[in-house]
């Protein structure tokens, strides 16, 4: 119970990482090989947080191999929403289950922006993964035109309001906050615009849901962006491909 009473929840942090559209087999058992070392050293508390590793669909059973007994967990970085079909090129959310997954990342900006998903799509597929009793990961952000035209909190409400189905609770929804801009450019948010944008994104989603930052976060702007108070983790893109850096970042949980 927290000094704020007792519906103050107590939130794990989780740092995800999403490998994309990189690694062979080879480099990919490597990886995870090398954070699954880490976490056994590490001990029952592991970094400090819970890890999840989210490679692409080739290297799935590969990476969940070597992770396993490592209470690192493994997710996917999209999903169809039907559990089977004439669907050439897509994963169903019970494939994933059934490779090991217990997450799946949706509504990417590389998704939405990619391959033209907009929140209802997201919305089915978010219905998809709980069917399958997959951990939905919703991405959210605005671009930078939405940012500078003062728009980043509507954009955010809108996303939320068009893609969080009903029955959305702690337990099968983890949101993250992924400014579009900050993805892969080297740029961050200030920490002042993430608490805000995040405070925000708090009070439209269950209590005790998870918000986690993603967008250019490095072993160097972790712990200010973990430390924030509404800050529940992080989704790491390049700095996830390499054991120091990613570790770096989940020990920065403090
Ligand atoms: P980045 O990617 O860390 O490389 O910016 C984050 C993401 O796209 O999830």
């Amino acid at each position: 119970m927290g000094p704020w009473g007792r519906n103050m929840a107590v939130r794990t942090k989780l740092v995800a990482g999403n490998w994309k559209m990189n690694g062979l087999r080879e480099e990919g058992a490597a990886l995870a090989r090398g954070l699954a070392q880490r976490a056994i050293a590490a001990g029952r508390g592991g970094p400090g947080c819970e890890l999840l590793i989210c490679p692409p669909a080739s290297l799935l059973t590969t990476v969940g191999g070597v992770l396993s007994g490592s209470g690192i967990a493994l997710g996917g970085q999209d999903c169809h929403a039907a559990p089977n079909g004439a669907y050439t090129g897509d994963i169903s959310p019970e494939m994933l289950a059934d490779a090991g997954c217990s997450h799946v990342i949706l509504g990417h900006s590389e998704r939405r922006h990619g391959h033209g998903e907009g929140d209802a799509v997201v919305r089915e597929k978010i219905l998809g993964a709980w069917r399958a009793g997959l951990v939905a990961i919703l991405c959210v952000g605005e671009t930078q035109l939405q940012r500078q035209a003062g728009k980043a909190a509507d954009i955010v409400s809108i996303q939320l309001a068009g893609s969080v189905p009903s029955g959305a609770a702690s337990s099968n929804l983890v949101v993250a906050y992924e400014p579009v801009w900050a993805i892969g450019t080297g740029l961050t948010c200030t920490l002042e615009d993430i608490a805000t944008i995040q405070a925000g994104i708090r009070a439209l989603i269950p209590s005790g849901a998870r918000i986690l930052y993603g967008g250019s976060v490095n072993p160097q702007n972790a712990a200010g962006i973990l430390g924030l108070a509404e800050v529940d983790g992080a989704l790491v893109g390049g700095a996830s491909l390499d054991v120091d850096s990613f570790w770096a970042i989940a020990r920065a949980c403090g």
